[in-house]
């Protein structure tokens, strides 16, 4: 299959008449698949009412069947056509966070969407994207759109169009090319379906700025013990994975020096991951630099790209610097746990 690429400038204006995105949204409308930028990360897109578009999402990630997708729509109203109430909390969270990066889990009606997008189950999760291409794509086709992020299942998601067409290209209908996304890491999955809140995966917004729209919120039992079973099924599986085995080191970075230098003198190719802060402390072969440590945002929209470059440098294995576990620095935790398989080595 040739794969069509749509470059957009996300600033220009009458973005739902623009040719390149009325192009991509009847692609959508026929049953194919597209690729597309949200403020997160890259998404796959597939009219979630469409098993035959979403077995294409499925087949061309090579996406296990029993992790169910997220549903991305235009305007808050599309929700009760697919959704069996709207929690007065997660109303609260609508209100303050739609559109971003907030996932939300709701009861599901039946006989609306794909089960093959659901994975068969009572449940589905929502989000609005903040990303004018993404809302254009979204008005334009007229459908609840399925994504999931735009990369083969068990790599580090796509943060701008090369990433998704160096997993995907010829197994896809077309990419919008949008530039690169903002905030790097995905959306927070938060389930709304009890009582209260619970955080499924972290993501874009932080669980403290959860707390303050509607109290208590709890936080999954799988991201802090490993063997609990993961209330949200795409959270078992490894993902992000460099195709060199990574460390994490919690430590001085002294200890994190030693451990690089250890590896170059038995000859290995050795990567780190670190900050712009502590760069200039490593002579290792490949030394790239993710963010800031003092602005942890900048960490996050640079990681997956970080991931992939260490594969492009054809390293034998990688050291990384850990980050703080608060604010957005729980989702870069909880990516770069996956990425590493947990090895963890403190000093
Ligand atoms: O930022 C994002 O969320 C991106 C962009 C494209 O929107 N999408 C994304 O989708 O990250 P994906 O498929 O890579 O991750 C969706 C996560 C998976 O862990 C999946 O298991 C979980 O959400 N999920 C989806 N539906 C669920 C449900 N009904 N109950 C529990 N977890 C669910
Ligand atoms: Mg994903």
């Amino acid at each position: 299959m040739n794969t069509k690429v749509w470059k957009v400038d996300k600033y220009v204006d009458n973005l739902e008449n623009n040719p390149q995105v009325v192009d991509a949204a009847n692609f959508l409308r026929d049953n194919e698949v597209v690729a597309l930028p949200t403020e997160t990360v890259y998404g796959l897109g597939g009219n979630a009412k469409s098993d035959t578009a979403v077995k294409k999402i499925f087949a061309a990630k090579g996406r296990p069947s029993d992790n169910p997708l997220i549903i991305h729509i235009a305007e808050k109203r599309q929700l009760s056509t697919f959704v069996e109430d709207i929690p007065e909390k997660a109303e609260r969270l609508i209100e303050a966070f739609w559109p971003g990066p907030l996932t939300i889990i709701f009861k599901r009606k039946e006989g609306v969407l794909s089960e093959t997008a659901t994975a068969g189950l009572a449940t589905v999760a929502v989000r609005i994207p903040d990303h004018p291409v993404a809302l254009a794509l979204l008005k334009s086709c007229g459908l609840p759109i399925a994504a999931p992020s735009a990369n083969s299942s068990g790599k580090p998601s796509p943060t701008n169009a090369d990433h998704v067409l160096d997993d995907l290209n010829g197994k896809i209908a077309g990419v919008i090319d949008g530039g690169a996304t903002g905030i790097g890491v995905e959306s927070t999955v938060v389930d709304c379906t009890e009582a209260i809140p619970v955080i499924l995966r972290p993501g874009g917004v932080t669980k403290e700025q959860l707390e303050s729209i509607v109290g208590e919120v709890q936080v999954d039992a799988a991201l802090t013990d490993e063997a609990a079973r993961p209330k949200a099924p795409g959270m078992k599986y490894r993902h992000y994975a460099p195709n060199a085995p990574l460390y994490m080191v919690s430590g001085t970075t002294k200890f994190l020096h030693r451990l690089v230098e250890e590896k170059r003198q038995e000859g290995l190719r050795v990567g780190v991951l670190t900050t712009k802060e502590n760069a200039h402390l490593f002579e290792a072969d490949v030394v790239l630099t993710c963010g800031k440590r003092a602005e942890l945002e900048t960490v996050a929209a640079a990681l997956y790209d970080t991931l992939r470059k260490f594969n492009l440098e054809k390293v034998d294995v990688i050291y990384s610097e850990v980050f703080p576990n608060t604010g957005v620095g729980q989702a870069i935790m909880n990516r770069l746990q996956k990425a590493a398989g947990n090895k963890l080595i403190t000093e």
